[in-house]
């Protein structure tokens, strides 16, 4: 059937076919036909519910409930069923039952202690089933024995299982949609509006991708208050961290790398993950209560921070206004250094080098001492770059050696560093050496060669190497403040 006639025409066709034999007696009724063809479409359509009656009392005495409303169809003749359902239950919460309260389920059970059920005149006492197919019915198990007995539909309003949200309605397990309405099925949308259309408030989605060459907290975007599912995703070694208005850090601020968990902030709670992918994740449902600014922790270029959020309409335009006021995407860095920490700090976990290989006997011989605040001064200031790396590998040459690192964190850089560098050091035994697959604070300069062939970061005989620590990171820090400018 691919022809569906107008329904006011099939209307009309259908009423004059039913009625030709005796179409002139009933010309009043055939006008009338014909209006409320034109008037409803159909006239053999269904019947009108009248309005719903009132909410029943909660079928529970505490706790959760159910209470139902009844509305009736009525039909003019020839008329078809009203379409919808005559009952609607809802949720109604009263304060919780005392403890020590039986609950629903095994109060109905308990109606059949003592009573002769079954074909014989034994009697058993009986506590609720849990492990029968249809968990809105009264399966109830002899107690001492081996079997149970499904006694028919529990009431309406029994938990389906203990501890979840369902409930039974006539005998189906339902759960109640935003509106409270079982198995209604409505959502609330992405506006916080149930059963909305996702229209009321706009989806903002960016990637922040400055590729900042600078170590330290860069500002991604600001959050503003009435926020909704908010998701922040990147995947580096540098960590999300977020902001309130107050200028508290809720995550990874401080020096202090958070654990992955939950954090409230803004009235609503922030979900962070983390994993060696390495990914990091933030995630909360909002509404926010205040603005949140959303920043990252460069410590390695930024592939890019994924974030998206809901705003209300309403919030959408001031928003714009604001970032472009502050001139974001920024381009300059966030400069904001960490203070040495208190003996009490916690010490950040992670970033202690975790494995160290075992390496056959060095055959170098020992290197000058290069320690003290001096020496660390000299080469931060002097020095192109500084950076925490990762030794990978090492590779010997007559001249010189050759160190594959991974940068993780950088402190300063004249030009951007990548990921993945070679340092280069003179000679066969560099001074100071690294070890394969631990990780050192390095100060390296730039050598190009005079053909411009070769462009590479050096470190210089008797230079900055040390094994990186959050202490050692914290003098570094200080020694940035204390350059000549
Ligand atoms: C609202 O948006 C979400 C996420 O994009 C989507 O899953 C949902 O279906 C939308 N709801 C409506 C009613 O369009
Ligand atoms: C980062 O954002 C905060 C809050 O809006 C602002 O106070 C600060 O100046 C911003 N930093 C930079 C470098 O723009």
């Amino acid at each position: 059937m691919a022809i569906h006639p107008d329904p006011a025409l099939h209307c009309l066709l259908v009423t004059l076919c039913s009625l030709k034999p005796r179409l002139f007696p009933l010309l009043p009724f055939l006008l009338w036909t014909l209006l409320s063809c034109d008037l409803r479409g159909a006239a053999q359509g269904p019947g009108e519910w009248t309005p719903w009656g009132s909410w029943s009392r909660c079928s529970s005495s505490c706790g959760r409930g159910v209470s139902v409303r009844r509305r009736q169809c009525v039909r003019l003749p020839g008329e078809e069923l009203c379409w919808g359902d005559s009952h609607e239950y809802r949720v109604c919460q009263l304060p919780d039952c005392p403890p020590g309260t039986t609950p629903f389920r095994d109060l109905q059970c308990s109606l059949y202690n003592g009573h002769p059920v079954l074909d014989t005149q034994k009697t058993y006492q009986w506590v609720p089933f849990h492990g029968a197919p249809n968990v809105c019915d009264l399966n109830c198990l002899a107690e001492g024995h081996a079997f149970y007995h499904s006694f028919g539909r529990v009431l309406d309003g029994t938990p389906c299982t203990p501890g979840t949200q369902g409930l039974c309605v006539a005998g189906r397990c339902l759960s109640a949609g935003c509106d409270g309405i079982l198995g209604s099925g409505t959502l609330e949308d992405r506006c916080g509006l149930c059963g909305g259309a996702n229209d009321s408030c706009l989806f903002v989605q960016r990637v922040f991708r400055d590729a900042g060459a600078f170590a330290g907290f860069w500002n991604v975007t600001l959050i503003p208050e009435g926020a909704r599912h908010i998701r922040v995703a990147q995947r580096s070694h540098n960590h999300l961290a977020l902001v309130t208005r107050g200028g508290h850090y809720v995550l990874n601020g401080d020096g202090v790398l958070s654990p992955p968990g939950t954090y409230e902030a803004a009235g609503t709670r922030v979900v962070y993950t983390r994993s060696a992918g390495p990914e990091e994740t933030l995630q909360a449902t909002g509404p926010t209560s205040q603005e949140l600014l959303l920043q990252v922790l460069l410590r390695e270029p930024n592939p890019g921070v994924h974030f998206e959020f809901w705003l209300p309409r309403e919030r959408y335009g001031p928003f714009q206004a604001q970032v472009q006021a502050l001139g974001w995407p920024l381009r300059q860095p966030q400069p904001r250094e960490v203070e040495p920490q208190p003996a009490e700090t916690p010490v950040v976990p992670e970033a202690i080098p975790a494995r160290v290989a075992s390496l056959p006997p060095d055959p170098c011989g020992p290197c000058p001492d290069s320690r003290g605040r001096a020496h660390r001064l000299l080469h931060y200031c002097g020095s192109d770059f500084v950076f925490q790396a990762r030794v990978l590998g090492r590779h010997r040459q007559a001249q010189e050696t050759r160190y594959e690192v991974r940068v993780l964190l950088i402190y300063k850089s004249r030009t951007p560093l990548r990921t993945r560098e070679y340092v280069w050091a003179p000679g066969h035994c560099p001074c100071p050496p690294l070890a394969p697959h631990r990780e050192y604070l390095l100060a390296a300069r730039r050598l190009v060669s005079p053909d411009g062939t070769q462009d590479r970061l050096l470190l210089p005989h008797a230079g900055y190497a040390r094994l990186w620590s959050p202490a050692e990171d914290s003098r570094v820090r200080l020694a940035a403040r204390r350059c000549p400018v």
